[in-house]
């Protein structure tokens, strides 16, 4: 068709030769396309003045009208409506559309933006193979992206803002191997950012926000030149997108991202712009971000951010907005916020302001201790509640955001020549540099977390989906008990330890204050001599977000209970009596730490023998202890166990708690000599008049009642001690047991006597598997411990 009127088009390019004979001129099927693109666009008013004599090349650029020839070809063609138009009529189509811009091969650039056009983007798009610029933005264009686009090699730009499209990002896209800048915010994209984005080297420019995607984003790490990730009111997460190091603006506003700040964030020199606001970020805030090299703006409000500010806390100069509202923040505003005439928003924390824009330090203190755990069914529900209701708040907030972006998008190219200074290879280097050459100031650093002085991790609290990883989400496999207050299962972490996870069900009304002084006492719970607490995780209910279920930590101990060493004996190996006074020390010590380590102390945790557990070094460890959480309601039951002892006198009950403990350590002693399961307070009664009786007139046990598997490997002088001790504390009266530290002296005293005993005694089993241990003194208790440990 175009070749039938060839000649006619000829006639009308020589009479523009003559007529203008300085400008370029265009091939005629090209002038026909562009006379065929005004009629499809139904004759907008920038193009009123299009006709067969236009000439098109000459033409002074305008914002709304440019077109750029090179040679005979048209190669940039922007056309923009003015504001919103409407849809254009019902016989406009794309594809014919299209089928014109087909006939213009050299196309590097399209700008057609705010013109009305509707319907899908056509999949021969393909076609236009020089394309190298595409900004469609501000249509009606709908369906999915086609993944053909993924074909237009050259293409290195696309910008499809404030259309409708829908569907998933195509798989493809991030194999365009000259992509650098891709906008499609604002249209109803689903799905995650396809995996291909991670090798997508020259990306630059990544704006997705207000659609719908979701997921875990792919990781982003390698884009080196990427500077600005967008993905503003989607709902991508829940992990922190991992990154290189030259991101300049990232804004991560209202997602789904949980969990903390990781540490790299902190080298992101070139950082200007962070937006992370209303996700449901939880974990210290950082302050050294406030000093980062080249941060501008720095919006965290709506998260669960935890931490301690302090006035003498530094900022960059150049840092002009900062928004902390509605976090869980303790302390003071750093008083580099407030002196020069920064915005700094900071209402609804917990810092020390003396206006009403706070809320009481309880509340946040609580909250923080809750950080933000879901229960993983009900977890779609609920963050989507929360995700409408922080839409509404964050709106306001987000359009001014979003202009700065657009902002900083615009100026990109100048910034681009800035950072290009740089030169690549040494950008690891120069990051170190930045580190120390940065943040003289102490208080702009990460503190590093302070290492448990016990060889274990340092307490944290842990997430639901963490535990549930752990445990194979609680599968029966990994069930290894209940209580009367919830079961224990095993867990392992992914950095493979193993851990022992108790699940406690809360009923509804905690007092918030109680609740977390309670959770306060749990996380102390860190001894030599108990199974001590790693951390704390929380689901919540629904309707209120009040815990509903605790889940309390534990280390992991290996070797099985005291009474399974004693009766059994672990590999068929019976613990010795040496081994037994050590475990006994052992227990007395994890009892007297929990009596007088901490403030309340805890008392009447209802020792038992099977409470006990040995670690793969024999320490004793007690794993049941009077948890605060549970206090009240155990309190109860143990007194109504003891009521025996403590009902009598129910006055003097508070000052005899500790003689609770001692009475059940009694029991435990009463064990450990007769190697007799007691399983009752009966039986415990019955072996306690027998042990009475078989001691002897001349002051020694006799050894019909000690346990066979020991009775010839004991003194007589540390047997009777142990024995005396063991009678005392399972007084009746409770004024008439000894105390614990009358208990821990005897004990150790038992222990040298054995010890000494056992050296000179030639007759000793124990002897020979043993190595010769240094002279003992009652007063290094520990380095008798270590000796009598193997
Ligand atoms: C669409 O219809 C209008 C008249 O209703 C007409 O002027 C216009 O040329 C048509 N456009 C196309 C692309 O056919
Ligand atoms: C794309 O078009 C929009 C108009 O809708 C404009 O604001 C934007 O600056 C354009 N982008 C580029 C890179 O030309």
């Amino acid at each position: 068709m175009a070749v039938g009127s060839y000649p006619c088009y000829l006639l009308i390019l020589s009479m523009i030769l003559i007529i203008i004979p300085y400008t370029s001129q265009l091939q005629p099927s090209e002038i026909l396309s562009l006379l065929r693109i005004k009629r499809l666009l139904n004759y907008p008013p920038v193009l009123s003045s299009w006709n067969a004599d236009t000439d098109f090349c000459s033409y002074e650029a305008n914002p709304l009208l440019t077109v750029i020839c090179y040679e005979e070809s048209i190669t940039q063609l922007h056309i923009a409506g003015n504001g919103t138009s409407p849809p254009l009529p019902r016989n406009f189509s794309m594809t014919s559309l299209f089928a014109t811009l087909y006939q213009l091969p050299n196309l590097k650039v399209i700008s057609f933006t705010s013109l009305g056009l509707w319907g899908p983007l056509p999949r021969k798009i393909s076609r236009l193979s020089s394309l190298e610029i595409v900004n469609m933005s501000t249509n009606y264009l709908y369906g999915p992206i086609p993944k053909q686009i993924s074909k237009l090699i050259n293409l290195q730009t696309l910008i499809l803002d404030h259309n409708m499209f829908s569907g998933r990002i195509p798989d493809l896209l991030g194999e365009l191997p000259q992509l650098s800048v891709l906008s499609l915010k604002n249209n109803s994209l689903s799905g995650p950012l396809p995996d291909s984005f991670s090798s997508l080297k020259p990306l630059r420019v990544l704006a997705l926000s207000s659609n719908s995607l979701s997921g875990e984003l792919p990781d982003l790490s390698s884009l080196t030149n990427l500077q600005v990730l967008d993905l503003e009111n989607n709902y991508f997460g829940p992990r922190f997108p991992s990154l290189g190091r030259k991101i300049v603006i990232l804004v991560l506003k209202k997602n789904k991202f949980s969990g903390g700040l990781p540490a790299e964030v902190d080298t992101y020199y070139f950082l200007e712009h962070l937006d992370i606001s209303f996700n449901r970020f939880t974990g210290p805030f950082m302050p050294s971000l406030l000093c980062l090299p080249s941060i501008h703006y720095i919006s965290i409000a709506g998260n669960r951010f935890t931490g301690m500010l302090s006035q003498s806390m530094s900022c960059n100069d150049e840092l002009d907005y900062v928004d902390l509202s509605s976090n869980l923040l303790t302390g003071n505003l750093p008083t580099c916020l407030i002196s020069v005439s920064k915005n700094a928003l900071y209402s609804a924390n917990c810092l020390g302001m003396k206006d009403h824009s706070q809320r009481p330090f309880s509340f946040c203190q609580t909250q923080a201790l809750a950080v933000g755990i879901i229960p993983h069914k009900e977890h779609k529900v609920s963050t989507h509640k929360a995700t409408l209701m922080i839409g509404v708040i964050g709106g306001i907030a987000g359009s001014i955001c979003l202009g700065i972006v657009i902002f900083f998008v615009l100026r990109r190219p100048s910034r681009n020549q800035g950072l290009n200074k740089h030169p690549r290879s040494s950008s690891e280097h120069a990051s170190v540099g930045y580190s120390t050459q940065m943040f003289p100031d102490a208080s702009c650093t990460l503190q590093t977390m302070k290492l448990g002085a016990l060889g274990i991790s340092p307490y944290r609290s842990f997430s639901l989906e963490e535990l549930e990883a752990a445990t194979n989400n609680f599968d029966t496999s990994s069930f290894l008990g209940e209580g009367s207050h919830g079961q224990m299962y095993r867990g392992e972490l992914q950095d493979g330890s193993l851990v022992a996870i108790r699940c406690l069900k809360l009923k509804k009304a905690q007092n918030p204050q109680n609740f977390s002084r309670h959770i306060e006492l749990i996380s102390k719970l860190r001894h030599h001599h108990l199974v001590s607490t790693l951390g704390h995780g929380f689901e919540y209910y629904l309707d209120d977000s009040s815990v509903s279920r605790l889940f309390i930590v534990f280390e992991f101990v290996s070797n099985g209970t005291l009474r399974s060493n004693i009766s059994d004996g672990v590999a068929g190996e019976k613990l010795t009596w040496t081994q037994r006074i050590s475990a006994a020390i052992g227990v007395v010590k994890g009892i007297q730490f929990l009596h007088g380590g901490m403030v309340p102390g805890l008392f009447a945790n209802d020792l038992k023998i099977t409470n006990v557990m040995l670690d793969q070094h024999l320490v004793a460890k007690i794993s049941s202890y009077n948890l605060p959480i549970l206090a009240d309601d155990m309190k109860c039951e143990m007194l109504a166990r003891n009521s025996s002892i403590v009902s009598k006198e129910p006055n003097q009950r508070s000052n005899h708690m500790d003689k609770i403990d001692i009475h059940d350590f009694g029991v435990i002693l009463l064990e450990l000599i007769t190697g007799r399961p007691i399983m009752c307070n009966n039986e415990a009664d019955k072996i306690k008049n027998l042990l009475q009786e078989n001691i002897a007139s001349d002051g020694t046990v006799r050894r019909q009642l000690v346990d066979p598997a020991i009775s010839n490997a004991c003194s007589d002088e540390s047997l009777m001690t142990v024995a005396e001790i063991c009678l005392r504390s399972l007084s009746k009266e409770p004024t008439q047991r000894p105390s614990i530290e009358d208990v821990l002296w005897n004990l150790q005293f038992a222990a040298q006597v054995q010890e000494s005993w056992r050296r000179y005694s030639h007759s000793s089993e124990e002897l020979q598997s043993l190595p010769s241990p240094p002279a003992l003194s009652c007063h290094h208790h520990l380095h008798l411990h270590n000796i009598l440990i193997r």
